[in-house]
């Protein structure tokens, strides 16, 4: 029987182009938005209501799911958005928004799950990370705290959910072309003067990285086989450089931060910041 597969976030980005690569695979798919009335008769695969944020939400979309299908083999945790900025300049509610969604919602939509998994004695959860899980580049404090938090709670959980054929991995992208730099969120103006000339190198570096971003093809294709995969890696970075990038910051520390204040000090400058917008 074809695996059923749901994916968090699959309106855009990594999310809708896997979700379509896996209906297209003829695999069950069921993706989630918080307005999935936005594209209905857009996408070919189920598209459920669910914001990761809010804990009435993650209830209803369960019961809706499960009226749906009795059949669930992996849940790709993918629905997740980006805060930039100065981490000193950064309203703190901001940060702590970034927590809710990317980390608190990951963790509460997998604990609704996980009694499936268990009752079914298998199942497979696939969270997208990034690679700044494993790296700290700067204007990106908030984002990369809750990578790296939504990192360390699968490391310990996958060992606790290995007795009931539950498999864990993670998934570690560089940047790639989605919406992500779109709906990203920025404290948009300094608020403190010492940043001035290292806030506009800052802000051009990540333009950069966004600017330059790779098609999201590997990152679909390594998803794809972690799926079909008996025993799936942990830990999978996806990108160019990523091995080089996370040799360096093991064995060349010097190299490797020397590499990043140099990215922040050579990246041209951005003459606006219209992709980052503040969130109300
Ligand atoms: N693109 C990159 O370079 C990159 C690199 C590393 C990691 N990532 C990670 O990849 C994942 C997917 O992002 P993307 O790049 O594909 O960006 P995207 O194009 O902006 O897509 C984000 C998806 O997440 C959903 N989403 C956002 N907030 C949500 C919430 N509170 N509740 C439910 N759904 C929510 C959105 O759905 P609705 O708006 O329809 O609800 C959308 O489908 C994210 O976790 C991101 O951190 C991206």
């Amino acid at each position: 029987m074809k695996k059923t597969i749901l994916i968090t976030g699959a309106s855009s980005g990594f999310g809708l182009m896997l979700a379509k690569n896996l209906h297209e695979q003829g695999f069950n798919v069921i993706g989630t938005s918080r307005e999935p009335e936005k594209y209905a008769g857009k996408v070919p695969f189920k598209l459920l209501q669910l914001n990761i944020d809010d804990d009435n939400s993650i209830k209803s979309f369960t019961d809706e799911l499960f009226r749906y299908t009795k059949q669930l083999d992996v849940l790709v945790n993918n629905a997740g958005y980006m805060v930039t900025g100065i981490a000193e300049e950064t309203p703190m509610d901001l940060g702590r928004q970034q927590f809710e969604t990317n980390f608190w919602g990951t963790v509460k939509v997998t604990n609704a799950l996980l009694p499936h998994f268990r009752a079914q004695k298998y199942g497979q959860i696939i969270t997208v990370s990034s690679i700044v899980g494993l790296i700290g580049p700067p204007n990106l404090s908030y984002y990369t705290a809750s990578k790296h938090a939504v990192q360390g709670y699968f490391k310990s959980l996958r060992f606790e959910l290995d007795q009931f054929n539950i498999k864990v991995s993670m998934v570690e992208p560089v940047w790639f072309k989605t919406n992500l730099g779109s709906h990203a969120v920025s404290a948009a103006n300094g608020s403190i003067a010492d940043y001035n000339a290292y806030r506009q190198q800052a802000n051009a570096a990540t333009q950069k990285g966004i600017d330059e971003a790779e098609a999201p093809d590997a990152v679909v294709n390594t998803i794809t086989a972690l799926i079909g995969t008996k025993e799936p890696k942990f830990s999978n970075p996806v990108g160019k450089m990523t091995g080089m990038i996370l040799f360096l910051q093991s064995y060349a520390p010097k190299i490797f931060e020397g590499s990043i204040l140099k990215s922040v000090k050579t990246a041209p400058k951005a003459t606006d910041r219209k992709c980052l917008k503040i969130r109300s």
